[in-house]
């Protein structure tokens, strides 16, 4: 259960759950089709809670005023708030870039994707008017909660506007592979990355959308993540996880048995002893419809004997009229059937009841609990509730489960009988073994699914996202205890009145933003004279304490009055006087260890050697993160055989596995400047997992200060470089 329910939701999707339309009679509501509106009004109304506002746009677009007024005041009676598009708009977003380009890459169908840059602006654009239509409205304290891929900068925008509340954001259709994603622009894709990432919390259908979406972050942004938590480029911390939607299942079940559902099935007695076979989707190419209905057609072709016994009663809700993909999609579907009913028909026989509208509730439940087979086989889909519903309502009689593996809802029923919705005959062999199910195989089966739908129902699924949401913000709340913020201001006057201090920097990652190539990471200008500002000040001792090779810093800071450390702490440079080991060392082990690395250098593409006198670094920034992993782990069994016997430790730091001699750390360095000159004020600033050992040996008043939002020894937290440059600038002032 959600911790508390007094805060305000306001849930922002891009169809209002009520669609709104104009005719001769004047504007009226009616219900909107698609898995999200029915999942989260039924989320709603099974909680039963009214502190709610949803926005959306309201169905059709409304130019005229007057109109817009009566829409506006017919919908706030129903909670919601209506977001008006003009006709151009709309068409640039809504049939543009939502769904011909988004919806068709994200469902795999990479032909149909429209690549426009005038449909991408219109797709910012409608995103900024959403944010514009929430903070309206918006109140401190409530927690937002936006929806699917019409919506996808939205997060960020928000966030950027300074609003006060927890941002949630799902995705109700699949996240593709990052082969897939990386078809977009880069503009275009790191712009929907970065957009969702303003979200605090980001859910999605499966485990498979989510590492998919990690992976194009990691990859596309450089972010990690460290067990779906992460940090974006607001320097929050975020998190990534999965939350199958379910549906009302105990709403189902009451309803199947109700007399107005009763009354509905009574009209289905006209098929008599004729088995039901029944599908109900959107007018949609990811459906699979044409595939179906060919698998439908070798059933028939193949086993005679159905023919008769057998009705496909196929539902098509329209969708989308506007775009050419859905208007050919109707045509063929149309085509197709029509060819299977002249080919199979006889006078009293007709094989495909076919419709091509919406249906109501009672209707559909009716459908649900009369077929003994559900055939839904979508090419691509990002949960599918039909097929959840159609077991739910099985109350009287058996029923089975043909599904699509293709859909998010099969990684829960594996129970059904699952197909390769690509593979028509499949789908025929598919009928036959359900014609040929037990009875007591087909009731096992359903109770299966029953019992997952029954224990993860839409309850669950809305109240685990919000409980997330809010536990996020507990944790959020740790980091920024530990924020330096209020700490500053002590800090600088400590440091004012300090008669001796000592200042530890790192270098990549404090002094520099990380980037790919390190060769790049050049200090700039700025800090150079910042660095020659502090050495100036009589009483400050400054150090820059990097992994760096002694050769690299001297060429950057060469010319400064300040001390160096190289190569983690191997090397130091007093200032004023040349290099030197602060322990002696030895390096025969490279020669070693050297040929072992550039093998799985080479065999993993995108990383490289740098050899340092006293150590070797494996970077591996640029290359895929997963296939790193891999082969990191395969390193350090190889290596740990190595290392037992050997004077060497091994470090696993921001994407670089460093081997180097052992005693030789940043904390042994830093220990060496605090006992030389005894100072009454220490900062020590880090990024990474080799600067812990310096926060861990330093005397408990230093100042220390770890860059990013991760846990660590230090003190204090800083978000990134700009801010411990920031600081710097402060101090030398
Ligand atoms: N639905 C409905 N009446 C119809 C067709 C569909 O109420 O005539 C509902 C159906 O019960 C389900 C939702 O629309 O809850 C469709 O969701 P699904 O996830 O299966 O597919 P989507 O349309 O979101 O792709
Ligand atoms: C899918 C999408 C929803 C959308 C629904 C109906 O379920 O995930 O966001 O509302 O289809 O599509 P439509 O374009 O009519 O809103």
């Amino acid at each position: 259960m959600a911790k508390e329910r007094s805060r305000r939701y306001i849930i922002v999707s891009n169809r209002l759950p009520l669609s709104f339309i104009k005719d001769n009679e004047g504007i009226k509501s009616r219900e909107g089709a698609g898995g999200l509106v029915s999942g989260m009004k039924s989320y709603l109304n099974a909680i039963g809670y009214e502190n709610y506002v949803w926005i959306g746009w309201p169905g059709s677009t409304f130019e005229s005023e007057e109109d817009r007024k009566e829409v506006t005041s017919q919908a706030e009676k129903l909670k919601s708030v209506p977001v008006f598009l003009d006709e151009a708009t709309y068409n640039g977003f809504y049939n543009g870039f939502c769904n011909s380009t988004v919806y068709p890459l994200f469902h795999y169908f990479t032909n149909y994707v429209k690549y426009d840059n005038g449909n991408w602006e219109t797709y910012k654009k409608v995103n900024e008017i959403f944010r514009d239509a929430i903070l309206k409205i918006a109140k401190p304290g409530d927690m937002v909660w936006i929806h699917d891929y019409h919506l996808m900068l939205l997060p960020a925008l928000l966030r950027a506007s300074g609003i006060d509340a927890d941002i949630g954001f799902f995705l109700h259709i699949p996240f593709p592979s990052y082969e897939i994603f990386r078809l977009l622009p880069g503009e275009w894709g790191k712009g929907l990355l970065n957009g969702m990432l303003g979200a605090d919390l980001i859910g999605f259908h499966t485990y498979d959308y989510m590492q998919d979406f990690l992976t194009c972050v990691s990859r596309l942004l450089g972010y990690e993540s460290n067990i779906g938590y992460l940090e974006g480029q607001d320097g929050r911390i975020k998190r990534v996880d999965t939350f199958p939607m379910g549906i009302d299942f105990g709403k189902f079940q009451k309803l199947a048995r109700n007399p107005d559902v009763i009354a509905e099935k009574k009209k289905l007695s006209a098929f008599g002893s004729q088995k039901i076979i029944f599908s109900i989707d959107r007018l949609d190419y990811t459906k699979g419809i044409l595939n179906r209905l060919e698998g439908y057609r070798i059933f028939l072709e193949q086993n005679p004997d159905k023919r008769g016994n057998v009705v496909l009663v196929l539902v098509v809700v329209p969708s989308r009229g506007d775009i050419k993909e859905y208007q050919r999609m109707k045509v063929a579907i149309d085509e197709k059937v029509g060819s299977i009913n002249g080919r199979f028909g006889t006078i009293d026989w007709t094989p495909i009841t076919y419709q091509y509208r919406f249906i109501d509730a009672n209707m559909l439940i009716a459908l649900y609990a009369s077929a003994s087979i559900a055939l839904i086989t979508p090419l691509r889909d990002g949960m599918n509730l039909v097929a959840k519903e159609y077991v739910a309502c099985k109350v009287d009689s058996p029923g089975i489960l043909i599904l699509s593996d293709m859909t998010g809802a099969a990684k829960e029923l594996g129970d059904a009988i699952i197909v390769n919705p690509y593979h028509p005959q499949d789908i025929c062999a598919a009928l036959e073994k359900a014609f040929t199910m037990p009875v007591e195989e087909q009731m096992h089966r359903v109770g299966l699914m029953q019992d997952r739908i029954r224990s993860y129902d839409i309850v669950r699924w809305g109240n685990d996202f919000i409980k997330e949401l809010e536990d996020l913000k507990d944790m959020q709340d740790v980091f920024n205890a530990k924020l330096l913020g209020k700490n500053e201001g002590p800090l600088l006057s400590d440091y004012k009145k300090a008669k001796k201090s000592l200042i530890l920097l790192d270098y990549d990652g404090v002094l520099t933003p990380l980037v790919e190539d390190p060769k790049k990471a050049v200090p700039t200008k700025h800090v150079v004279d910042l660095l020659r500002m502090l050495s100036k000040r009589e009483n400050t001792e400054v150090v820059v304490i990097s992994g760096r090779g002694k050769d690299m810093l001297d060429k950057w800071f060469g010319d400064l009055d300040i001390s160096l450390v190289a190569e983690h702490g191997a090397l130091v440079k007093d200032r004023g006087s040349g290099w030197r080991f602060l322990r002696p060392l030895t390096s025969g082990w490279k020669e070693v260890i050297m040929p072992m690395l550039k093998d799985y250098a080479d065999r993993l593409p995108g990383s490289h050697i740098e050899e340092k006198e006293f150590s070797l670094v494996w970077h591996y920034r640029k290359a895929e993160s997963e296939f790193a992993s891999l082969r990191i782990k395969e390193l350090f069994d190889n290596l740990s055989k190595f290392t037992s016997n050997a004077d060497v430790q091994i470090y696993k730091g921001n994407k670089i596995i460093e081997i180097k001699n052992a005693g030789s750390g940043k904390g042994l360095a830093a220990t060496y400047f605090v006992n030389k000159i005894s100072p009454d004020f220490i900062l020590a600033m880090g990024d990474d997992y080799t600067d812990e050992d310096m926060f861990r040996l330093l005397p408990k008043e230093a100042y220390t200060i770890r860059i990013g939002m991760v846990q660590s020894y230090a003190r204090y937290n800083l978000h990134d470089s700009a801010d411990a440059v920031r600081l710097l600038g402060k101090m030398a002032q």
